[in-house]
């Protein structure tokens, strides 16, 4: 067996992955909308100049590793260590995109901790058994265009490319010219892939239950169920000055009226359901007419697939009245219907005994938060880690995890990637 360890705990220079790794997310954190000062946190949409030269500098440090690097035609970016038998490969990573004035650690944190484990891999134990690739996704957030996962939904078949004229950005570029005028030189192929056994995401939680209870490494045992939508209303643009109040069909009062009953709905239903309305567009968007069109985001989240369902025809219902009462249309068009989905129980069990063994304390959690690993569920073995966030604050400049507790993630990340990479058992149980 190709250079692997007899023993169970990985050997080499793990102070050097550490502090590669960390630099790698400082670097990566300089890729930001020029026109965003620091305080204004990371800002790296899907396509962006910034967001492209990430994915080049990516592929360099990749290459400088010693892995082999492609980019796929959607611009998800791949670095490659072989291994020594043919067959399906191991993926670890996250996505580069950020949210508009993010942290620097959504995302980033999961693509350089992949890429600095396998260098740290290769240089330990020489090729794996089993290929091993890190990958940096193009898409995940749902920042620019109206749809999320637009790099592993392709890779995992929930999108395809020629899917990409139907959306649109603020500035009415459509997925396609944006994703056409980007430049990563020769990408290979289409997105999607049947050869994933196992797919391997660490990530910081987002939220406050790691910190709360003292605990480093959080073993996800499910993501929650979500649903993202879009709302229009149309109403009548008029004069604000000469149209009597009771002669209006405002769409922004429409949509305000909305919004709190989207609130008053999901505090009735309770914990753990979420709704959030995030995003609101007017038009004409000017002081002395009344809005004439209002386009608002709704993002609703609950593990449970028969309260979501049942949660969102409540809102169609509620939205129905408010429109006819106000005598304004309401369209609602749905962008993400993803079910809840469970990690892969062999390998939250792996995870367990890996943070027991190297003497971290560890729970099992369910996410919030939307992962790439949730799409490679179905198909794939998934496995998600999470490290704790300081005050649970993400999707937020002030996102912070500290350097002992990233590291700490990045060894576990290690571990299994060792176990899934190197390990005989583990290949022949197809793990
Ligand atoms: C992705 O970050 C999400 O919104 O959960
Ligand atoms: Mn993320
Ligand atoms: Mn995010």
């Amino acid at each position: 067996m190709s250079g692997a360890k007899a023993n169970n705990s990985i050997s080499g220079d793990r102070g050097a992955a550490a502090a590669e790794m960390l630099n790698l997310l400082e670097e990566l954190s300089c890729y930001t909308r020029k026109d965003a000062g620091a305080e204004a946190g990371v800002t790296r949409v899907l396509y962006s100049p910034e967001w492209a030269e990430a994915q080049r500098f990516l592929m360099k440090r990749m290459e400088a590793f010693g892995l082999c690097t492609y980019a796929d035609s959607v611009g998800n970016i791949y670095g490659r260590l072989e291994g020594v038998h043919a067959g399906p490969v191991v993926l670890s990573g996250s996505h580069i995109d950020t949210v508009m004035n993010g942290g620097k650690y959504d995302g980033a944190y999961g693509v350089a901790a992949a890429v600095t484990a396998l260098h740290y891999l290769k240089q330990t134990y020489g090729p794996p058994l089993r290929s091993l690739e890190a990958v940096s996704f193009a898409e995940e957030e749902g920042s620019r265009f109206p749809l999320t996962f637009w790099g592993s939904g392709n890779v995992t078949g929930l999108y395809n490319e020629e899917m990409a004229s139907q959306y649109k950005d603020q500035e009415g570029i459509t997925l396609k010219e944006a994703m056409l005028g980007h430049n990563l030189g020769e990408q290979k192929g289409l997105a999607f892939r049947q050869d994933v056994a196992a797919y391997v995401e660490l990530h910081i939680e987002q939220g406050m239950v790691l910190e709360q209870s003292g605990t480093q490494i959080g073993v996800v045992e499910a993501i929650t169920g979500q649903r993202r939508a879009s709302v229009t209303i149309k109403g009548r643009a008029n004069h604000a000055g000469t149209t009597p109040m009771g002669m209006r069909k405002d769409a922004l009062a429409a949509a305000a009226e909305m919004v709190l009953a989207i609130e008053a709905a999901a505090l009735k239903q309770g914990d753990p359901l979420v709704a959030t309305v995030g995003k609101l567009e007017v038009m004409p968007n000017t002081s002395n007419v009344i809005p004439g069109e209002v386009c608002f985001s709704l993002d609703i989240r609950h593990p449970g697939e028969d309260v979501l369902k049942a949660f969102c025809m409540d809102l169609e219902r509620i939205f129905a009245e408010i429109s006819a009462t106000r005598g304004v249309l309401v369209e609602l068009k749905h962008s993400l219907q993803a079910a809840s989905s469970r990690m892969d129980p062999g390998l939250c069990r792996e995870l367990s005994t890996i943070c027991s063994r190297r003497g971290l304390t560890w729970r099992r959690m369910v996410s919030g938060a939307g992962h790439d690993a949730q799409l490679f569920a179905p198909s794939s073995k998934a496995a998600m880690i999470f490290v704790p966030s300081r005050e649970g604050i993400s999707h937020a400049p002030e996102e912070f995890t500290s350097p002992e507790e990233l590291v700490a993630g990045l060894e576990v990340l290690i571990e299994l990637l060792y176990k899934l990479g190197y390990e005989e058992e583990a290949e022949e149980a197809g793990v």
